[in-house]
């Protein structure tokens, strides 16, 4: 995307030199040769541009037309009034031709403007890191610094133990709650006390551990490699699921005593790193107590996130981060832009929301939403997340939602995996007892495939779904009634379920997983 822009430039600055020919006229032969070299270099851009422009219009315009089923054209321009969709297709038309006409990028067209919210400078909390807000409510908050073994510094926060504790000792009861795709351990607080999982947890009696995956604000550094490279973020949330997951949990065993019986509960991507990890490193299915994910993500059949309109391309990596920003998946990026107007123009919401790649992904649900918490929320989301871990979700929903490791393409796919094709994770294999947690209305997370889920756990503790037909999948974290509908809940089963419904026949040493 930055290529025209290059391009662009390099003109002003051959037209800035051409002007200056009357001053070097004393210098005749050598203005000739620069004015040749000159004209030669403007030809060759020019043409380049106009090859760039003819690649953006009739490239992308072709996938995305065809995509959207645009095909016969006379009737989506014919189209004045009808369904959305038209509506939307007939629109999109119009953008691709003002784009032509205009001489700029499809994506410019669609969403010239970031818009950017105007929060009251006012609340000093919407700039603050997770430990300050933590400590600006009272709670003694931690910051833990953990190197990973393929050299990612992940920064790991924790509420050691309730605020009005007497002694200043950590509680046995142990939990590590694990943020989504975007998310920073901030998502569990930025609700305030009593409405804030994590200072419910912490007030319950848990010494509460709050992950932060690699790339997002506060895992943002590795021991050797730049941030801004290729190589830091080549990872997805498969690496994610093996190397950070098992760092924090070695960690806090370190600390705490091999014994800790550590309570895992996820969010969304969290759930997915989860997944992963006890399907492939079997041994952390004894060393965690019990696993709670709020909104699982794993099977991908019955997905109503913008999400999917990626999947299509999601064969071609190449294009595919030529679109989204080789590194990191960039919040501001055009395609994003567009693909947040799609949902908007649909679901008419407001500008700062339809912006936020959080809510373009995750969806948003206006009764369930609490206003106040919009700027808090504006300031600490999207944290950060690899173009990659994108891909790699769209590659499991064009691959008829398997729960599949990242698809190289068949020649590195065999040398990496001996297949053609990348293995599923073998979900069979996990042992830990498993609570899920879903809603009806979440957009990534559907009922089939948390169902589908479900029914394959070899210890499963409930499958709650949210009695509430809107709650959808951010609710989960600021949801205006998610302390009733699904903490209160979740407590519970922290307390009751994992003893009470767990029956292990195979395994009789996990009986040991009780309550310290
Ligand atoms: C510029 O260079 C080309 C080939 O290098 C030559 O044919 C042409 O006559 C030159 N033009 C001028 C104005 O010197
Ligand atoms: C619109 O559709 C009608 C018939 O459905 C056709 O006669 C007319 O030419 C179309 N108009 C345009 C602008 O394509
Ligand atoms: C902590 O103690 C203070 C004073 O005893 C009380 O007002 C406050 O509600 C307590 N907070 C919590 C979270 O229990
Ligand atoms: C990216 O990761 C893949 C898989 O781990 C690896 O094969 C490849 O060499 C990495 N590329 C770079 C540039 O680090
Ligand atoms: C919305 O969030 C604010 C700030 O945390 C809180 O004071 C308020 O009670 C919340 N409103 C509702 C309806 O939960």
């Amino acid at each position: 995307m930055k290529l025209p822009l290059i391009v662009f430039t390099l003109v002003v600055i051959i037209q800035f030199s051409e002007c200056r020919h009357t001053d070097s006229s004393w210098l005749p032969s050598i203005y000739n040769v620069v004015a040749n070299k000159t004209s030669q270099i403007r030809n060759y851009v020019r043409a380049k541009t106009r090859s760039l422009k003819h690649f953006y219009v009739e490239n992308v315009r072709n996938k995305i037309t065809s995509y959207l089923g645009v095909d016969d054209e006379q009737k989506v321009l014919n189209a004045t009034e009808g369904d959305p969709q038209t509506r939307l297709k007939r629109k999109f038309r119009g953008y691709i031709d003002t784009a032509q006409n205009t001489d700029k990028n499809v994506f410019d067209t669609i969403a010239p403007e970031n818009i950017e919210y105007r929060c009251t400078e006012d609340d000093p909390d919407v700039h603050m890191t997770t430990p300050q807000l933590l400590a600006s409510n009272g709670y003694t908050a931690e910051a833990h610094t953990i190197v990973t073994d393929d050299g990612y510094i992940l920064t790991v926060h924790r509420i050691p133990f309730p605020k009005n504790s007497s002694q200043k000792i950590s509680p046995r009861k142990t939990v590590l709650l694990h943020h989504g795709l975007l998310g920073s351990s901030a998502d569990w607080v930025i609700p305030g006390p009593r409405k804030g999982l994590a200072y419910i947890l912490s007030e319950a009696g848990y010494d509460v551990w709050l992950a932060n995956a690699r790339g997002n604000t506060y895992s943002r550094a590795h021991v050797s490699e730049n941030v801004d490279s290729f190589a830091f973020w080549n990872f997805t949330f498969h690496e994610i699921s093996q190397h950070d997951l098992p760092a924090v949990i070695d960690y806090i065993m370190d600390i705490k005593g091999w014994d800790v019986k550590i309570n895992y509960v996820g969010h969304s991507m969290g759930t997915t790193v989860l997944f992963a990890l006890l399907s492939t490193k079997t041994q952390y299915n004894k060393v965690l107590r019990a696993g709670f994910a709020l909104a699982p993500v794993a099977y991908m059949t019955d997905i109503k996130s913008p999400i999917r309109l990626l999947a299509k391309y999601s064969h071609n990596i190449e294009y595919l981060m030529k679109l989204l920003g080789a590194n990191e998946f960039l919040p501001q990026n055009a395609v994003l832009r567009w693909l947040s107007k799609h949902a908007c123009e649909i679901n008419h919401y407001e500008e700062v929301i339809c912006e936020n790649s959080l809510f373009v992904f995750c969806g948003h649900d206006v009764k369930q939403f609490n206003r106040t918490l919009l700027p808090m929320i504006l300031g600490h989301v999207p944290a950060g997340a690899s173009t990659r871990t994108l891909i790699h979700y769209a590659q499991e929903i064009r691959n008829d939602g398997r729960f599949q490791q990242f698809d190289y393409g068949p020649d590195e796919n065999f040398e990496k995996y001996g297949s053609p094709t990348p293995p599923e994770y073998p979900v069979h294999k996990i042992t830990l007892p498993i609570a899920l947690l879903s809603a009806e209305n979440d957009w990534l997370s559907g009922d089939v495939d948390v169902t589908n889920l479900y029914v394959q756990l070899s210890n499963p503790i409930e499958h709650y779904i949210v009695p509430l037909k809107e709650f959808n999948h951010i609710d989960f974290l600021w949801g205006i009634d998610a302390p009733t509908l699904v903490y209160d809940k979740l407590l519970h089963l922290l307390e009751e379920g994992v003893s009470k419904s767990f029956v292990n026949v195979i395994n009789p040493d996990i009986e040991t997983n009780e309550l310290k």
